[in-house]
């Protein structure tokens, strides 16, 4: 197979790990180049153009903070990506300081790495070419969002107003509809981008260890604080904290957050002193928290000062113009990725696309084609969709179906679309549960 044009150099001190991320990368056709120290890592540098760094930070001798600041100052456009261990954060934070991009936490699975290695490789893009082309004359391409629905442009203009501020931005927006990437499009196009962009998935750490991650602690703190630890927010300072998640804080973490926002300065867990804060705070939820804080989950005061700026992201069936420029940027990048001519899908497959209503939104969009793109050889017909998008079958004559019948298929078709959960597919159908199942019988 021939390889794919980016250059992966992995540093590890650690043969076992550099044997298992040479594997991974080199299944998705990377080309890679191994070091086990910091000196051969700036070798293999000097010599080879090297288009993403992964190094590990705990090494002998020369650890991997000063690797990360060598090539930030030698070789700035490399974008760099961390290996830490859980939950010793504090070295990932400092690297994060000097300029790292992104870091993936160990123990991590195959499919953590590829998305950190793909979001790397993508963040060198926003970075290296600021001035993009669009994908047809008349649709946008905008750091990453893709679109041509009077929504997207008025989303766009949203972040254009933002994105030198510090204003704090919340993302509501259903499951898949594109809130990360539009954080990501605030930090990178505006004037701090130089600056970390730090992602926090509130939902992903353990509630008992969140409030310690975030704010850092003092050492004596509490039982297993041997140091004094920065958190998220001190290492995220000049740049962007993204609260992903929002809602499934607990009270604890909201009203400490309430606190940084009300005063712009963050206290480490067990410290009397404070440290003031010059950052952008994005939140994202696709929970309802204005229903939260009616039923009183969710704090009024800090959902007000998160709420400065508001961006809604539409689902997908509500602006299904950008279904087929989405479509065509994923076409082309998968095609490349699995390295097959550039896919068209014809004329009867985007009308299924078209009219299938999307409740995974983007996320189910790029699910699809990249599984399309893997399983057909040339061009996408209607037999290579997923047999939950073809009910009712196109050739069918929806005039001629009883009302009955359109039903059933209508509710087998929301079915397969949220993987047969009935919570999400009677809330699609705007029905309860028990019509739901009454009507499965
Ligand atoms: N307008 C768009 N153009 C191109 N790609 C998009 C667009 N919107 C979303 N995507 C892609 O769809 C996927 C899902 O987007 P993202 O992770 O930002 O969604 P999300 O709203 O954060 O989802 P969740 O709530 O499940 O975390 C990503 O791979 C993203 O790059
Ligand atoms: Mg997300």
């Amino acid at each position: 197979m021939p390889l794919k044009k980016e250059n992966i150099l992995i540093v590890d001190d650690n043969f076992d790990m550099l044997e298992v991320l040479q594997r991974n990368l080199k299944s998705w056709n990377f080309h890679t180049y191994k070091a086990s120290s910091v000196i051969e890592a700036m070798n293999i540098l000097k010599y080879s153009p090297i288009d993403l760094l992964i190094t590990d930070l705990q090494m002998p001798g020369i650890n991997g903070i000063e690797l990360i600041k060598y090539v930030e100052e030698h070789f700035p456009h490399i974008p760099k990506l961390v290996i830490t261990g859980f939950p010793s954060v504090g070295g990932a934070i400092d690297a994060v300081k000097s300029g790292a991009l992104d870091y993936l936490v160990k123990p991590f699975t195959t499919a953590e790495l590829k998305k950190a290695v793909d979001r790397s490789l993508e963040n060198r893009e926003i970075k290296i070419h600021p001035k993009e082309s669009a994908v047809e004359s008349n649709s946008i391409v905008y750091a990453g969002i893709v679109g041509q629905s009077k929504e997207i442009a008025q989303l766009i203009d949203v972040i254009e107003r933002v994105r030198n501020n510090r204003a704090t931005v919340l993302i509501q927006g259903e499951s898949g509809t594109g809130k990360e990437l539009v954080a990501r499009a605030i930090h990178y196009k505006g004037s701090f981008a130089g600056n970390p962009f730090i992602a926090v998935n509130c939902g992903a750490i353990p509630e008992n260890l969140l409030e310690a991650e975030l704010f850092g602690y003092v050492k004596g703190a509490f039982t297993g604080a041997n140091e004094t630890r920065d958190g998220f927010f001190q290492a995220a300072n000049r740049g962007t904290i993204f609260l992903d998640e929002i809602g499934t804080a607990p009270a604890t973490v909201q009203t400490r957050l309430l606190r940084v926002l009300q005063e712009k300065e963050v206290r480490r867990i067990g410290s009397q002193t404070s440290q003031k804060l010059n950052l952008r705070i994005i939140a994202a939820t696709n929970a309802n928290l204005y229903e939260m804080v009616g039923k009183g989950t969710f704090r009024e005061d800090l959902f007000y000062r998160l709420n400065v700026v508001n961006i809604e992201v539409p689902p997908l069936r509500d602006r299904k113009k950008d279904i087929i420029p989405i479509a065509a940027n994923l076409l082309k990048k998968y095609s490349r990725e699995y390295n097959k001519p550039e896919m068209k899908i014809d004329g009867k497959a985007l009308e299924i696309l078209m009219r299938h209503s999307w409740p995974g939104n983007v996320r189910e969009l790029e699910n699809i084609i990249q599984r399309m793109i893997i399983m057909s050889e040339d061009s996408i017909t209607v037999k290579d969709l997923p047999e939950y998008l073809k009910y009712p079958a196109p050739k069918e004559n929806i005039l001629e179906q009883s009302l009955k019948d359109f039903e059933k298929s209508h509710i087998q078709k929301v079915l397969a679309a949220v993987d047969h959960n009935k919570t999400k597919a009677a809330e699609i159908l705007q029905i309860d549960r028990k019509t739901l199942r009454q009507k499965l019988k």
